[in-house]
C-alpha cells in the first residue's frame, strides 16, 4: 500500500492591502502548494494610480474566486483540510484591508480553524525565506514598493531594527510620478527601466537626496529636479531622463543598503517590494555585493509584489511564536513594523 506522503501545517494566506487580490496555500512556511494573484492595475492604469473605493469593491468581487483557485490548484478540496486561515490586517487600505481580513475570519469562524493576522510589512520580509528557509540572520533588507522604502535589519524570526524609512514619496511611487510627468504611462516602473536600457544614466546629474545623512530616503526633491530640468530643456531625451533619474534612485538605494549591511555586520542583502524588479538595481547590487564578498538575495518578482504566500509564510511563524489571533481583531491601515531598537 502506498501511504500519502505527511503533510506538515498548511495556512491559507490572504492578502488584499491595495491593488492585488491574492491568496495562497504554503506549508511550514516554506512550501507555496499554490499562489493566485488578480492584479487591479487595468482598472485603475487610467486613473493614474490606485483608487481606494474602486480598489475595495474589486476585491469584493474577486476574493472568493482567488481564494478557490488557490484551494484548487493546491489540491485542497475543502478548507477544513488545512490548518490555519490567515490575512493581512495593515498597513494599507482600510476598505481594501477589511475585504481579507472578513474573509479570513468568516472562514476560521465557519471551520473553526484558527485565525492569524500578519504585518504586511513583515511579511515582505519573510518572502526571502521562502525562497531561501536556511538563512542566518542578521540580514539587511530593502524593502521599496509603490507604498512603503524601508531600510531594516532583520535580526532574527520577529526581531527587526527598522533603520530608516522615506520621508516623503516611496521609491515605486517616485517612479510612477516622474512617469507619469514624462508621458511614459502607469505603472511607472517598468517603463523607466525599459526606456533607460539604451540610454545615458549619466546624462543629467540629479540630486542624490540624504546620501550621506543616515538610513531614511527623500524622493519627492528629485521628482522636483526632473519636472525643472525638463521644463527647462524641454528638447531634452526622454530616454536620457528616465536613466538619469533611474541612476540617481539606485545610487541612493545600493549606497544605503550596504552602509547599513556594514554597521549591521550582515552579510546577506535582501531585496522586496515592487521595485526590486528593476534590472538596473539588481545589476548593481550584485556588483556591489560581488566587490564586499556578501550574499544577495533576489527573489523572483513574484515573491517581492504583493502576494498572499508572504502572508502564509509569515503566518507560520506568527502561529508558533504567538497562537492564533482573536476573531474580534481589526483592519489596521496604519500598522508599522514593530523595531527592537
Ligand atoms: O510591491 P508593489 O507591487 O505594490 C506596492 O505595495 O506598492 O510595487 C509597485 C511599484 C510601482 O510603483 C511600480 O512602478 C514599481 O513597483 N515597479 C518598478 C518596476 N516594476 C515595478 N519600479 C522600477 N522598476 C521596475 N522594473
Ligand atoms: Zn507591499
Amino acid at each position: 500500500m502506498v501511504r500519502p506522503e505527511p503533510v506538515g501545517t498548511r495556512i491559507l494566506g490572504i492578502e488584499t492591502s491595495c491593488d492585488e487580490t491574492a491568496a495562497a496555500i504554503v506549508e511550514d512556511g516554506r512550501r507555496v502548494h499554490s499562489s493566485v494573484v488578480s492584479s487591479q492595475v487595468d482598472l485603475h492604469a487610467r486613473f493614474g494610480g490606485v483608487v481606494p473605493e474602486l480598489a475595495s469593491r474589486a476585491h469584493v468581487e474577486l476574493i472568493t474566486a482567488v481564494i478557490a483557485e488557490a484551494l484548487i490548484e493546491a489540491g485542497v478540496l475543502d478548507v477544513g483540510e488545512l490548518d490555519a486561515v490567515a490575512a493581512c490586517h495593515g498597513p494599507g487600505l482600510a476598505g481594501a484591508l477589511l475585504v481579507g481580513v472578513s474573509a479570513a475570519k468568516a472562514l476560521a469562524l465557519a471551520t473553526g480553524l484558527p485565525y492569524v493576522q500578519v504585518n504586511h510589512l513583515e511579511a515582505h520580509l519573510y518572502a526571502a525565506w521562502l525562497e531561501e528557509p536556511d538563512l542566518e540572520p542578521p540580514l539587511a533588507v530593502l524593502v521599496v514598493s509603490g507604498g512603503h522604502t524601508m531600510l531594516v535589519i532583520m535580526e532574527g524570526h520577529g526581531r527587526y531594527r527598522v533603520l530608516g524609512q522615506t520621508v516623503d514619496d516611496a521609491a515605486g511611487e517616485a517612479f510612477d510620478k516622474v512617469a507619469r510627468f514624462l508621458g511614459l504611462g502607469y505603472p511607472g516602473g517598468p517603463a523607466i527601466d525599459q526606456l533607460a536600457v539604451a540610454a545615458d544614466p549619466d546624462a543629467v546629474a540629479f540630486p542624490r537626496a540624504m546620501l550621506d545623512g543616515g538610513y531614511d530616503f527623500s524622493f519627492s526633491g528629485l521628482k522636483t529636479a526632473v519636472v525643472n530640468h525638463v521644463r527647462r530643456n524641454p528638447a531634452v531625451a526622454v530616454a536620457d531622463i528616465a536613466a538619469s533619474f533611474q541612476e540617481a534612485v539606485v545610487d541612493v538605494l545600493v549606497t544605503k543598503l550596504t552602509a547599513a549591511a556594514d554597521e549591521a555586520g550582515a552579510s546577506t542583502l535582501v531585496l522586496g517590494g515592487g521595485v526590486a524588479a528593476n534590472s538596473r538595481l539588481r545589476t548593481r547590487l550584485l556588483d556591489a555585493a560581488e566587490t564586499t564578498g556578501r550574499r544577495v538575495l533576489l527573489p523572483p518578482l513574484a515573491l517581492c509584489t504583493d502576494n498572499g504566500a508572504m502572508i502564509a509564510a509569515t503566518a507560520w511563524w506568527r502561529l508558533r511564536a504567538d497562537g492564533p489571533t482573536p476573531l474580534d481583531a481589526g483592519a489596521d491601515p496604519g500598522l508599522r513594523l514593530p523595531s527592537v531598537a
